[in-house]
């Protein structure tokens, strides 16, 4: 590119970083580059790098023809290593060897000034300016609320791609980050298991998945889990957690020498606690086999809350393949003279673009119930 005559199509991750979004940045620029003649402007930081950059030009026109040259004049990996630009033009070579390396990139960020009306028409005037002919969004949830916005409001496409971790986008099969997401799960709970069958112990393991269970269900299910405490049955009273102990101390009379417990951090309590939830489902089951008379009275438990560690790591293939399909899509709209607004998804299995605000699957609700009743089942012993 050598001037903005070509119509760039802007690009930003946003929220959480997922693995996956590499890939799918090195996908995206690649199709826009060798299929579409198409070229790519990376945006650093999500919106706030929009809101960075568009606050530079604040001064005047002049200031427009500074960002434009610095644009062409950095491009590529000096324009990611030179970290006071914003906007960066990506080259094939930007893109090469980051397939499956976790995180992104091009930054993420969750920023709240993007919440403001005035803050947002100067993003969208600037990429006006720079002839930007569409934006795609990566993230999940609030990043793609954020997107839609955009989109009703600024005349521009807006292609909305999904990438979370908490897999709680009940308009797709499947986001971003997700499989890579369980592997790591399942990753952690095999390493668990090693000590928790050495001491004989019960391990508390607490999960991200903001207020959707669906990533510690399917964190259970593919590592045979002993127990998932999920946030959408409600609650858990007092009553409720004895339950619970009860049922591990079930099985250990059946002869199991160790549990492995996984609970979602969107897990409430009720009474409401400040702690971390591996540390109050700790405190209640151990006081719940030190009870007067327990025949498990000297069974120990152990929390762990495995936070970010569960965003982190390189991508499975299965999420690089969503990448570059999800990528296609996104093209196939941009270049589509008729092209609309919408999120790209997975629906039975195939990628299709879907409009913003789109209702929950009923599939997605069928698949959490089918989780549900596959771990209950699958771990009684
Ligand atoms: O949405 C992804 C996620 O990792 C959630 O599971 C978690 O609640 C949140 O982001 C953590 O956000 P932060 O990285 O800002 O602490």
């Amino acid at each position: 590119m050598t001037d903005f005559s070509d119509q760039p199509v802007a690009i930003l991750m946003s929220g959480g970083d997922a693995p996956g979004m590499n890939a799918f940045l090195r996908a995206f620029v690649r199709l826009g580059l060798n299929r579409h003649g198409v070229p790519v402007l990376g945006v650093r930081d999500g919106y706030r790098g929009l809101v960075r950059a568009s606050r530079g030009l604040e001064s005047g026109a002049e200031e427009l023809v500074n960002l434009k040259q610095e644009i062409l004049r950095i491009p590529g990996q000096q324009g990611l290593i030179n970290g006071r630009q914003h906007l960066i033009l990506m080259d094939h070579a930007s893109v090469s060897g980051i397939m499956g390396k976790g995180g992104t990139i091009l930054g993420s960020a969750r920023c709240l000034e993007f919440h403001e009306p005035g803050v947002r028409a100067k993003a969208v005037e600037m990429l006006k300016q720079l002839g930007v002919r569409a934006i795609v969004v990566v993230g999940g949830d609030g990043s793609l609320t954020g997107a839609n916005r955009l989109a009703e409001e600024s005349g521009l496409q807006v292609i909305g791609v999904p990438a979370t971790i908490d897999n709680d986008l009940q308009f797709t099969e499947m986001a971003l980050g997700v499989d890579t997401a369980v592997h790591t799960l399942v990753w952690a709970v095999d390493h668990f298991i090693d000590t928790a069958r050495s001491h004989r112990r019960v391990m508390v393991l607490e999960t991200m998945g903001r207020a959707s269970g669906d990533l510690a269900r399917m964190g259970a299910l593919a590592s045979g889990a002993e127990m998932v405490i999920t946030p959408e049955p409600g609650p858990l009273t007092d009553e409720k957690m004895e339950e619970l102990a009860a049922r591990i101390e079930g099985g250990m009379t059946r002869g199991r020498a160790h549990a492995i417990v996984l609970v979602a951090e969107g897990v409430n309590f009720d009474p409401p606690q400040a702690r971390n939830r591996a540390y109050v489902l700790m405190d209640a089951f151990q006081k719940y086999f030190q009870r007067p008379g327990s025949p498990f009275s000297d069974l120990e438990v152990r929390p762990s809350v495995l936070g970010h560690l569960q965003r982190g790591g390189h991508a499975t293939p299965q999420d690089c393949i969503l990448a570059a399909r999800f990528a296609e899509r996104a093209w196939k709209e941009i270049m589509n003279p008729e092209g609309a607004n919408g999120i790209t998804a997975v629906r039975q299995a195939q990628v299709e673009l879907v409009p913003f605000g789109s209702p929950p699957m009923p599939e997605r609700t069928a698949f959490t119930a089918e989780m549900d009743a596959l771990n209950r089942d699958l771990s009684h012993w």
